[in-house]
């Protein structure tokens, strides 16, 4: 009789644990619904940049990894692209000077614009390597692209772009070695060359959290942010980052003085 009593005991102890139990689960479930279902605030500008860099440029995604202008390769942003067309509209460069040729394919971009801007103008694209075979068999490439094989930073190669570009006015792109020292070095070497009004445009200054891939280490924005504390003739203009997904986050520098 003692034992029956005992076992019920223990049953209705553990009935009452698992009512207990459930209670909670329920309750949770409740708090965890109405949070789902409270109106969330819309996501932050940034947040919809960094959102938009995590979607759009994994290496592995056929995204800008796989764009193609001409049929060459390119691995420019296509919304940079719109911006550094209407900076070239307003600047109308006679030359434009690229760091970073890789294909070639940014190079056949900035001279299809050019064709359209001034019929004198001139690209001149430099690079470490020559891949850009392909692009070189592109008419408005062999008419408007001279291609220097060499470090951007090599004394040699920055004489020779200040000889050809003397007295002109110069729209620089800098796209090639993405660390801190490089674009640096490049900063300081050609920003003597861009006019007043120009600019001296710093691409993927995105890595390094500026908002993505945030291992990177220091890199173009980091040079950006160190050469302007040094001098006020450039400014960051912000009004460049109008369509929101650009690889140039504070990366549009204009010559103000
Ligand atoms: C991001 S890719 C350029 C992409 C190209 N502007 C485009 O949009 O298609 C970087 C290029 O920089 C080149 N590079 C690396 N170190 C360099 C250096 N010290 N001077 C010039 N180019 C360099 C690489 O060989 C590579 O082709």
């Amino acid at each position: 009789m003692r034992a029956a009593v005992g076992l019920l005991a223990v049953v209705a102890a553990g009935s009452i644990s698992y009512n207990v139990l459930q209670h909670q689960r329920h309750a949770d479930l409740s708090v965890r619904l109405a949070v789902a279902s409270r109106p969330r605030p819309p996501p932050s500008e940034k947040e919809v940049l960094r959102l938009f860099y995590e979607q759009w440029i994994p290496l592995q995604k056929p995204t800008v990894w796989q764009n193609r202008w001409l049929g060459v390769g390119t691995l420019q942003n296509p919304f940079d692209v719109w911006v550094t067309q209407e900076i070239l509209f307003e600047v109308r460069p006679d030359f434009i000077v690229e760091t970073g040729t890789w294909y070639g394919g940014s190079a056949a971009v900035f001279s299809t614009i050019l064709e359209q801007i001034n019929p004198d103008a001139r690209i001149i694209s430099i690079d470490v390597e020559d891949h850009a075979g392909e692009a070189k068999k592109l008419p408005i490439v062999q008419k408007r692209v001279d291609f220097l094989l060499g470090s951007s930073t090599d004394p040699k190669i920055v004489s020779e772009v200040k000889a050809r570009v003397a007295g002109k006015k110069v729209v620089v792109i800098l796209d090639s070695l993405h660390n801190k020292d490089h674009v640096l070095a490049e900063l300081e070497a050609y920003a003597p060359i861009v006019n007043v009004g120009s600019y001296l445009i710093v691409q993927d200054t995105f890595v390094n959290g500026h908002p993505a891939w945030p291992s990177y280490g220091p890199g173009p924005h980091e040079a950006v942010q160190t050469f302007l504390l040094k001098r006020s003739d450039f400014v960051v203009d912000k009004s460049r980052e109008r369509l929101m997904f650009t690889f140039s986050v504070d990366g549009w520098l204009k010559r103000v003085r």
